[in-house]
């Protein structure tokens, strides 16, 4: 099992090691997705809604491998203009008892013009790929709106959909655009689009009441294509060992989960179905994915539930929403969309 090899190492040689593997062609392939659970969305089909979240393959590596592997899509990224480095490391943090990871990666990135030379070569060979960009600025930014619009144009005819990451708690100052001047930005992205390329905006777990009122006014406002329902926290459950709680950065994997859960259906009561959903964050189980679905989701993602179960926990989700649309005598899994008891 690669995936407790995998555990056995620290948790950034042990991310470099799995897309090495995934390169290699060492990942194997499973099953593809049973065509019912196909989702159409944007006038796209997703094989499953099931797809990986941004901050996996940031360099776009690995798309084709990790499709093989019973994905429905792939997001890469964030991808940041000019290269940059990251934060120092160590820079990642597992609790396995817990099955959650800290991350302060602060956008390491290649930058635009080395991925997008990648993602232009893995286009041409798959056209019909489903394929998400996740456009972030870099460190020194001092005008953001620039640095997505220039990911906008550069980006908009290789991507399925692209996303402005608002939401990453490493880069000081991005999460506040997710309600100060957010319209004008939605504006002016939309502006720089020469086609209809679907545009998204990922948000933070952490809003409150008004905040998430205004983000699903504002999406709804300007005909935003979708919400990515949700980046990692900040908080910090007393469940957590000290020493990891500790850590700054973003907390993602099963103590996220409930957030994540309660956030998206707070999304989905106020914008019932106007704006579509990608649920992210604790997705650990096939019991987790479908009850997503139930919520509002319209797709799912995860990653740190990759970490700890590994690949199979795509076919245990794939099994599951097929379970889940078979019983309930439904045809697709957007049949299940806000179907929560
Ligand atoms: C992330 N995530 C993330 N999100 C994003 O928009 N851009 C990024 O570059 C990254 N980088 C990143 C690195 C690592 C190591 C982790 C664990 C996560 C956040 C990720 O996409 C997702 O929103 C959260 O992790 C919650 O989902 P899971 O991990 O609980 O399934």
């Amino acid at each position: 099992m690669m995936h407790r090899l995998l555990l056995a190492l620290p948790p950034e040689p042990a991310h470099r090691l799995s897309l090495k593997a995934l390169q290699w062609g060492l990942a194997g392939r499973a099953p593809q997705p049973d065509p019912r659970l196909a989702v159409r969305l944007w006038g796209q089909t997703f094989p499953s809604p099931l797809g990986l979240a941004a901050g996996f393959d940031k360099q776009g590596q690995v798309m084709a491998p990790l499709l093989r592997l019973g994905l429905g899509f792939v997001e890469v990224g964030t991808i940041t203009p000019a290269p940059q480095p990251g934060n120092p490391g160590p820079r990642v943090f597992r609790a396995p008892a817990q099955r959650a990871v800290i991350n302060r990666y602060g956008f390491n990135s290649e930058g635009h013009a080395c991925v997008q030379a990648r993602l232009s070569a893995f286009r041409a060979a798959h056209p019909e790929a489903a394929l998400g960009i996740n456009l972030g600025m870099n460190k020194a930014t001092a005008r953001p709106l620039d640095a997505y619009k220039k990911g906008v144009e550069l980006f908009e005819d290789l991507a399925t959909y692209l996303v402005i990451n608002l939401s990453s708690p490493n880069t000081q100052g991005l999460r506040d655009q997710q309600t100060q001047g957010l319209g004008e930005l939605i504006d002016d992205l939309q502006a720089a689009r020469r086609h209809a390329t679907p545009l998204l905006l990922k948000v933070a777990p952490d809003l409150g009441r008004d905040q998430i009122a205004l983000i699903a006014e504002t999406a709804r406002a300007k005909r935003l294509d979708g919400l990515i329902v949700a980046n990692t926290t900040l908080d910090r459950p007393a469940t957590l060992p000290p020493a990891f709680a500790a850590q700054a950065g973003g907390l993602s994997g099963a103590p996220l989960r409930d957030k994540a859960l309660a956030v998206l259906a707070a999304f989905y009561s106020h914008l019932q179905g106007d704006v579509p959903l990608i649920a992210v964050g604790g997705l650990m189980s096939g019991g987790d994915a479908v009850a997503r679905l139930r919520a509002g989701a319209d797709l799912l993602q995860c990653y740190t539930g990759l970490i700890y179960r590994g690949p199979k926990l795509i076919q245990e989700i794939n099994q599951a929403v097929l379970q889940a649309i078979q019983h309930a005598g439904l045809d697709s899994p957007a049949a299940l969309k806000g179907t929560v008891a």
